[in-house]
């Protein structure tokens, strides 16, 4: 009897191979574990048998059904497969997704050409909190508590003493406390905040870049040339510069930086207002009294200072007609850079 099962066994798997629809499979099916099927009637066979034999066989019988099936569950699977033709199968001629890079925002673009720019001068960056005393963005920089100057910055207060500074100007007191009594030559970037109404000329929050050199002998020369050597870094090589008298309580004498546009080099146009010049940054010479504050004795020491807009230096140099498009997340915007 056993011998049979083998047989049989044999039979099967070699029909299962012959196999070649998914049709003829149902058909081996019904053959072989169908109710009636071959292994079935085998079974029903077991009656003839010794009793004594009749328990090996009935295993062995069992065994054999099991396997034919897993064999007709794999058949099934592979004759599926093929059955559903090309679509299911792997398609290595498929051209891949593409993956979506990133870019540096040009904010940050502008921040690192102006760090690299500032950096063959010889200026390190250092950073110091947005969250700030009134005593550092204010006192220390000659504007005790209603000096009318402190209405140039509208200020967002975390309390009475406490304010989101209006400028990295306080940055120098703490670079300078930080370096007396070494000659000091940094860049101050960072986060500024104004109570003020959003335009397309002014956000509440934006970047500011503070300079600040401190030595023996630092003249207004100095600062000139540092700020004319920055624009023609920045904006092109034949860019002229020129200062204008301004006032800040922090720097004694005090000048606003203008360079000539670079949209219409002096003729007159948008971007410029007609007037053939940009400004770019407020500047001056450290006023007596804050190099006083940060430590330095102001007979020996002297330094400049100066304050710049990097979204203003982005929107002059790609000719941007709104600070608000620097905030509002708007990819159309952001993927026109780098
Ligand atoms: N802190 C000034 C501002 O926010 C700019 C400035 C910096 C002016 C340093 C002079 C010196 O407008």
């Amino acid at each position: 009897m056993s011998g049979k099962l083998d047989k049989l066994g044999e039979e099967a798997r070699e029909a299962l191979q012959a196999t070649s629809s998914l049709d003829q499979l149902a058909d081996w099916r019904v053959k072989y574990l169908g109710r009636k099927g071959a292994v079935a009637q085998l079974l029903r066979g077991v009656g003839e048998l010794p009793p004594e034999d009749r328990p090996a066989f009935g295993q062995a019988a069992n065994e054999l059904k099991e396997l034919l099936a897993e064999s007709y569950d794999a058949r099934h699977e592979e004759l599926s497969r093929a059955a559903a033709g090309p679509a299911e199968a792997l398609d290595i001629t498929l051209p891949g997704r593409p993956v979506n890079v990133g870019r540096l925002h040009i904010t940050t673009q502008t921040l690192r050409e102006i760090y690299a720019i500032f950096a063959r001068m010889g200026f390190q960056v250092e950073e110091w909190p947005e969250v700030e005393s009134d005593l550092l963005n204010f006192e220390l920089l000659n504007m005790p508590p209603h000096h009318p100057a402190r209405d140039m910055w509208d200020t967002f207060y975390v309390n009475p003493k406490v304010v989101l500074r209006t400028h990295t100007s306080p940055g120098q007191i703490r670079s300078m406390r930080k370096h007396c009594p070494d000659p000091i030559r940094v860049i101050l970037p960072g986060k500024c905040y104004r109570y003020e109404a959003v335009t397309a000329r002014s956000e509440f929050m934006f970047y500011q870049v503070e300079g600040l050199a401190v030595g023996k002998r630092i003249t207004l020369a100095d600062l000139k040339g540092t700020m004319v050597d920055f624009a023609r870094q920045m904006f092109g090589a034949d860019r002229k510069v020129r200062f204008r008298c301004s006032h800040f309580p922090f720097t004694e004498p005090s000048v606003e930086v203008d360079m000539d546009c670079i949209i219409c080099a002096g003729e007159g146009c948008r971007v410029c207002k007609h007037t053939g010049w940009v400004e770019i940054s407020g500047a001056g010479m450290v006023h007596p009294q804050v190099l006083r504050n940060g430590g330095y004795d102001p007979d020996v020491y002297s330094g400049y200072a100066f304050g710049m807009g990097p979204e203003r230096i982005a929107m002059i140099k790609y000719s941007i007609d709104d600070i608000r498009l620097f905030y509002s997340n708007d990819l159309r915007f952001a993927r026109q850079f780098g």
